[in-house]
Parts: structure tokens; sequence; C-alpha cells
């Protein structure tokens, strides 16, 4: 029987995904360089960290405490997060399948991260393989009961092996740990706008994917639920900024909005992404919930983007 689902800190996300995420799961985010990843895993992190859960980052692309200061802008308080510094010494980037994550290295709170960034060790790498990454898990597991773990990013995992043939195995090995220890996980995942379906899109029972590309003008944003199993989900293209004030997600037209909202619709900059319906402006458009911007509807779908690429189909749930 399904639990009540997780709220991912963002509503307007939680109603494309029909409440949330179903508990005790492991999810992925994936997209561009840019893209959000990170700040959007941060905020469904924070959501349990307000309702005090224990909560844990694991960090393998940016430096924590470059992660922190990133977040500064948005006012987040990420004192109830702890968090795991498995970024790679940069000395050990050689040709040997890499193994390192200093094993002195422990989980901290987030708030007890100094701003500069973590020296390489001058007796070089300890020997700390993903399996040695996992055992710690385990055992932060068997201290504190965590409920949320971000692993950021899944892609430098892969890293950590030269070897593609392992490539299925460690993902598969990993997700299976993360559904063992039954926390709710989002794992981060960097892939070009349109990339052939990967290991991590296949075992992951969501796939929420973050899309960037370029008009004549500008940059446009957009989010889509690629597939949910056991829930219904979103199946359309929603428009996705990163502001001051965090994330927004645009949802021009929801079953629970009955009132036609009253503001004419304002012209949007800039071409969208081909996939993104147009709205009519006759529909009935959803009042934005309380943390989140309503931006202008877009307008009619008339132009492609110059350097748009349509997200890939959803993979059914
Ligand atoms: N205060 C802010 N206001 C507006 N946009 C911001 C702000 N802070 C960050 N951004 C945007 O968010 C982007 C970075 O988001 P994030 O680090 O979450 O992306 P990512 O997908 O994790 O990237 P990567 O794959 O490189 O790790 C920046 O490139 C910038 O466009
Ligand atoms: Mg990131």
């Amino acid at each position: 029987m399904i639990r009540e689902k997780l709220k991912t800190g963002i509503p307007a996300l939680d109603e494309m995904l029909d409440g949330g995420l179903i508990p005790g799961r492991p999810y992925i985010v994936s997209g561009t360089s840019g893209t959000g990843k990170t700040t959007l895993a941060m905020r469904f992190l924070l959501e349990g960290a307000k309702n005090g859960e224990h909560v844990l980052y694991v960090a393998l692309d940016e430096p924590p405490n470059e992660v922190k200061a990133n977040l500064r802008s948005f006012g987040w308080d990420l004192s109830g997060v702890t968090v795991f510094d498995a970024t790679l010494d940069i000395m050990s980037y050689d040709k040997t399948p890499v193994r390192d994550v200093s094993s002195e290295r422990k989980p901290v709170p987030m708030k007890d991260l100094g701003d500069s960034i973590r020296k390489t060790p001058d007796k070089g790498p300890a020997d700390m393989t993903v399996n040695t990454l996992q055992e710690m898990l385990k055992q932060e597991m068997r201290l504190k009961k965590y409920t949320r773990v971000v692993i950021d990013s899944t892609t430098s995992i892969e890293r950590f092996y030269i070897r593609t043939s392992e490539e299925y195995v460690l993902m598969q090995s990993f997700f299976r740990l993360m559904t063992d220890l039954g926390v709710t996980s989002i794992l981060t995942v960097q892939l070009p706008e349109v990339a052939p379906p990967t290991p991590e899109s296949r075992m992951a029972r969501a796939e929420i994917r973050l899309h960037r590309w370029f008009d004549g003008k500008g940059m446009n944003r957009g989010i889509t639920i690629e597939k949910y199993r056991g829930s219904a989900h979103d199946d359309r293209l929603r428009q996705f900024k990163i502001t001051d004030q965090g994330i927004e997600i645009r949802l021009e037209s929801t079953k629970k909005s009955r009132e036609p909202k009253k503001t004419p619709p304002v012209e949007l900059e800039g071409a969208q992404h081909p996939a993104i319906a147009p709205p009519a402006t006759s529909q009935p458009v959803a009042a934005p919930s309380s943390d989140e911007v309503a931006p202008p509807p877009p307008p009619p779908q008339d132009q492609a983007p110059e350097s748009a690429s349509p997200p890939r189909g959803g993979e059914g749930a």
C-alpha cells in the first residue's frame, strides 16, 4: 500500500507529481549543466529539514562550500542539512580506475562548513571506492534515521569507474542501496537535452527533467515529468524559473482552478520550447501558490526556437 506522498518543497512540482513523491523510493532529476538540478534537489532536502527530518546531501560534483555559497542568494536556511563531501581530489583524476573519497571525511552539518574548499591532502588520495561511499551511507543511516538523501550527481559516480561495462551494475547497486535504506532519494544526472535512455532513467521510479534552451532573445527553462511509476503525473512541459526567491514553476491551467483569471494575458518575450502548448486564452488560470510567482501566459506558438530541442517523450509510468 502506498503511503502518503512526500512534498518536494515546490508546490507546483507536487501538483505535477499528483501530490509529491512516493516515500522510500529513488528518483532522478536530470538535465544539462546549469538547468537547476542542485537547486531543486536542495529544495527537496530543505522541505524535510523544515519538518524536523534528518536529511543528507552527498556532494560529488561541486565542493559543498561552493554549493552553500551559491544557494545563499535564495536566503534558504541550510542549517538542518547534513552534508558529505565526496568530491574527488583534483590530483586523483588519472587514467586508473579512480578510487578516491578521503576516508577521513565524515558527514557534517551544513552550518559547520567553512567558506574555503577542502584542500587535496598532501599524502595523496585515500583509497576509497564507490563501494566505500556506499558503506559510508549505510553506516550513517545506522547512526541517524535519514528520510531524504540527495546524491549530486550520479554522473560523477560513473566517472569513478572508467570501464563503461560496469556502469549499469554500479548504478543498479546504488539504486538498490537507496531502496534498501528506505530513504526517499533524489539522484541528479547530467544529460544533454537529447539523450538516449540512461541506466539511471531506467531504474529511477520517476524522472524529473529540466530543460534549458536559447532563442533569439535569451534563455528559456522548462520542466517535465518523464515518467513516474505507480502514479499519475503531468504530461506537459511547464515553464521553470530560477530567481532570487528560488524555483518557480508555472502551471497555467489546473483541474483545481475553476475561476478564470481577470488579468489579460501578457506577451512573453522570446520564443518557446516547441513542446509548450499555447494555452487557450479562455482557459482558467491557476492561482499561484503562496511561494510561487505566476509569470505571464505564453503567447500562441507561432515560431520555433532556433536552438531548441524537443524533450524526450515520456517513458510511461
Ligand atoms: N539567485 C539566482 N537568480 C537567478 N538564477 C539563479 C540564481 N542562482 C542560480 N541561478 C541559476 O541557476 C543555475 C545553476 O543552477 P544549479 O547549480 O542548480 O544547476 P545544475 O543543474 O545543478 O548545474 P550543474 O549540472 O552544473 O551542477 C545558474 O546557472 C543560474 O542560471
Ligand atoms: Mg549541480
